[in-house]
């Protein structure tokens, strides 16, 4: 793939405010910073557009509260298409991690992960939002 050079012109304030986050995040160079915040854009579109994206839901729980299991299971069952995978851990005696890989159209897989997090007893829930990559170059 071809790379283009281009000048950004702006507010030294600004920049140096930009320099300051490259350096905070670590980033390699503001060019990969810049990358990034492109990518970012274009991954809110996907989202915004309804389109096919992929994510993590990852929910901490407390296994003995009644019929919880069996809840976020029956409701895993109905969606079974949209997921890739899953990884359960036993943090200890009573709390539980499940981590659901997802792949659909966004606002399928909000309602999912939503329900998810609102179910009663989930401790702590949390949907990481990424891309399946197919529309970002
Ligand atoms: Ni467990």
């Amino acid at each position: 793939m071809k790379t283009i050079r281009f000048g950004v012109s702006l507010d030294e304030d600004l920049l140096n405010q930009f320099d300051g986050m490259i350096e905070k995040q670590q980033y390699a160079s503001r060019s990969e910073a810049i990358r990034d915040l492109i990518r970012k854009s274009l991954i809110k579109e996907e989202w915004e557009n309804d389109e096919d994206i992929a994510g993590a839901v990852v929910l901490v729980y407390d296994h003995h509260v009644r019929q919880l299991k069996d809840k976020l299971d029956k409701y895993q069952h109905r969606h079974h298409r949209e997921i890739i995978s899953t990884v359960h851990c036993h943090l200890d005696e009573e709390n539980c991690m499940e981590i659901i890989i997802v792949q659909g159209k966004s606002s399928s897989i909000k309602k999912f992960s939503d329900f998810l997090i609102g179910t009663r007893g989930v401790k702590h829930g949390q949907f990481v939002a990424t891309t399946t990559g197919a529309l970002i170059k």
